[in-house]
């Protein structure tokens, strides 16, 4: 991934526990193949998007495996659902953040679905300690429960949100600063939109980004959005949000529409459609 050039959209598919490790790797092989029958020759380069798959636990090593082996160049990324709020050691059943290096280079922390069970501000700052120190980037999803409050009154809760789980990071010895120097990502992601087919707009979505880069103060930090985005509605998140900078989304958090391989890619080509 291009860290920091905040032009590039990122679209990361988040196949949740939707597949097999099997049908994990064939999905990865037809979206490989389909953008190989396409020419699309990198997803890294300059003005073309970075697209990673987030596959289950058990998928992460055989799809980066078969994307690293057979479909290198296309420089697909793999990113974790999830990481460990421990280190190395002796907690049986985690997945810590440095036993992904060199399979994943990115990883999704404080999903919703994470959070209903059982992720807390405190182990997601950890967690986000954890990802930046093994060198991952960390993707920190933040979402409002309240579709039926204005945006207005929406915007201060994700933020505040925002704000514990970084302090929360920052207390693990990863202060702001240093975790935007890691790539830290911000996904907004309304739990209403999730799975839903009842997306939020774009110019909720703008509202939040814009509230998330003033508590930053002025720090380059790419949000993306995250709920119910298809091929139908992906070009609207650019479209109506690229005039204005502070608002602007860097990519998009898609889940089911990621499952099926051309329509994943159709979202990534609506991210490099030539703007109107
Ligand atoms: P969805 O899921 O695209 O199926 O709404 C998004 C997510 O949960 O990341």
């Amino acid at each position: 991934m291009n860290r920091g050039n905040m032009r590039q959209p990122l679209i990361i598919a988040n196949w949740k526990a939707n597949l097999s490790p099997g049908e994990e790797v064939e999905r990865a092989r037809s979206i490989a193949q389909i953008a190989v029958e396409r020419g699309l020759s990198a997803f890294n380069g300059i003005d073309i998007p970075t697209l990673a798959i987030a596959p289950s636990a058990v998928g992460l090593v055989p799809v980066a495996s078969l994307l690293q082996r057979e479909f290198g160049s296309l420089a697909i990324g793999v990113a974790a659902q999830d990481c460990s709020a421990e280190g190395i050691g002796a907690h049986t059943g985690e997945l810590v953040a440095t036993n992904l290096v060199g399979i994943a280079a990115s990883v999704i922390i404080g999903h919703s679905e994470r959070r209903a069970a059982g992720d807390t501000d405190n182990s997601i700052g950890r967690k986000i300690a954890h990802a930046a120190a093994a060198g991952l980037r960390p993707i920190l999803c933040v979402g409002d429960a309240t579709q039926s409050a204005a945006i207005e009154a929406r915007v201060p809760m994700v933020v505040a949100q925002f704000g514990r789980a970084t302090m929360q990071a920052a207390a693990a010895g990863w202060p702001l600063d240093r975790l935007v120097g890691a790539g830290l990502i911000v996904a907004y992601e309304p739990l209403w939109a999730i799975g839903s087919h009842t997306p939020a707009t774009p110019m909720d979505a703008m509202a939040v980004a814009r509230g998330i880069r003033a508590a930053v103060h002025g720090h380059a930090i790419p949000v993306l959005y995250g709920g119910s985005v298809d091929a139908g509605n992906a070009a609207t998140w650019f479209d109506e949000t690229r005039a204005e900078a502070d608002g602007a989304l860097n990519g998009l958090l898609v889940g089911g529409a990621s499952l099926d391989p051309r329509e994943l890619l159709e979202i990534v080509g609506a991210a490099t459609m030539p703007r109107r």
